[in-house]
């Protein structure tokens, strides 16, 4: 795993002020390689054709948007055998396509582990993203970025996994001094403005959030998956988000407002309708200890799924997985704990054996189950797996 003292000289060359390509970096993320990515686009692409939705997905033919019934054949498919099986069967039909997916994660229960510690090691340095982390995945043959020169609102690690990947990057401050740059294909007198990175498998290319760029290729295949952070949440919203599930348990539902007569002839509001008096009412005598088991279930949240905005969710029982995964938790008002793992929350009695249950989960031990209840134990496995053998 990339260490300490990289994300350090990351975290102070290039986080938010540059774009760069490195090279030769020794890390783990490399195992999320081609194969791996295969497998979770086959995945992600089998529940596509299931539900018979696109969510998350875009396919691009000479850089138009393709639509649902159109695109569900176009999919990445088992029988493909691989990410260059899957791109012969494409170029055989297309002379310039480009696949776009952005629900990976969703369908990667195996590799949530592998994520977590590469973002947490920068965010160690950087802090979490205040709006949330994607993962993101770009395939095809296609010439240019089908949407031109743009800029996604995120800062951007790319990490291509097969061909040759070429990105032209341009700061912000250039791009307001030549608009013209946005969104344009033709961007041949401004190519010596550029960064230009070119980037192979075992590569890292990053971007910053406000930075515009561009992906070219000459017609060879590439793939490449990224993780993109968005920074731009005003702590107005977050706040409010934190906020949320409190105020929809306080304050009560309506459909409108009742003018009442507070109103007067002259244009003087005089007084507040009654839903909006009952509102303050119930505002204010909401507790300091209330106020802050919102916040601290919100930091638990967002910490358990590593800032990302989707994690894949527990497999059944069936196939379960014993994913060697942190839980975190928290001490809540009024002997309540509250435990996380991949952003799911669930309140627990503040007592020693739930403490000591979790405590041994997080240290790898075996955890003997006999003094918890069958109703116990479910109430814990809406959050964490517990492989009973
Ligand atoms: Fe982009």
């Amino acid at each position: 795993m990339a260490d300490k003292k990289f994300w350090k000289s990351f975290a102070t060359t290039y986080w938010e002020k540059r774009s760069v390509c490195l090279t030769g970096i020794k890390s783990s993320i490399f195992n999320i390689d081609s194969d791996c990515i295969f497998k979770l686009l086959v995945r992600y692409s089998d529940h596509c054709r299931k539900t018979k939705t696109l969510v998350g997905m875009k396919f691009y033919i000479e850089g138009h948007l393709q639509y649902l019934e159109d695109v569900l054949d176009l999919l990445p498919k088992a029988k493909d055998g691989s990410l260059l099986g899957y791109h012969r069967r494409m170029d055989e039909m297309f002379f310039d396509y480009c696949l776009v997916c952005d629900e990976l994660i969703q369908v990667a229960p195996e590799e949530w582990k592998l994520l977590g510690e590469f973002v947490m090691g920068l965010y160690d340095q950087v802090g979490l993203p205040s709006k949330f982390a994607e993962m993101g995945l770009y395939l095809g043959n296609y010439r240019t970025t089908p949407f031109g020169v743009h800029s996604d609102g995120c800062g951007v690690i790319s990490i291509p996994v097969e061909g040759t990947k070429k990105f032209l990057v341009w700061n912000s401050k250039f791009v307001e001094k030549n608009p013209k740059l946005k969104r344009t294909h033709q961007y041949k007198a401004y190519r010596k403005h550029a960064d230009r990175w070119v980037a192979n498998p075992g590569d890292i290319v990053y971007w910053p959030a406000s930075h515009w760029h561009i992906a070219e290729s000459t017609g060879s295949f590439s793939a490449t998956w990224s993780i993109g952070f968005w920074l731009d949440e005003p702590l107005s919203e977050i706040i409010l988000k934190a906020l949320k599930p409190l105020l929809a348990t306080t304050l009560s539902d309506f459909r409108s407002i009742a003018l009442g007569d507070g109103i007067r002839e002259d244009g003087l509001i005089e007084a507040l309708p009654e839903v909006l008096n009952l509102s303050h009412s119930e505002l204010v005598r909401i507790s300091s200890d209330e106020m802050h088991d919102v916040f601290v279930k919100y930091w638990l949240e967002i910490v358990s799924k590593n800032g990302f905005r989707n994690s894949p969710p527990n497999l059944g029982s069936k196939n379960r997985l014993v994913v060697q995964e942190k839980i975190f938790w928290t001490k809540l008002s009024h002997q309540r704990i509250c435990v996380a793992a991949k952003g799911i929350l669930q309140e627990l009695p503040d007592s020693p054996k739930w403490v000591t249950l979790i405590q041994s989960i997080n240290s790898g031990k075996i955890v003997d189950l006999k003094y918890f209840s069958q109703k116990e134990l479910n109430l814990f496995q809406k959050i964490y797996p517990i492989n009973k053998k």
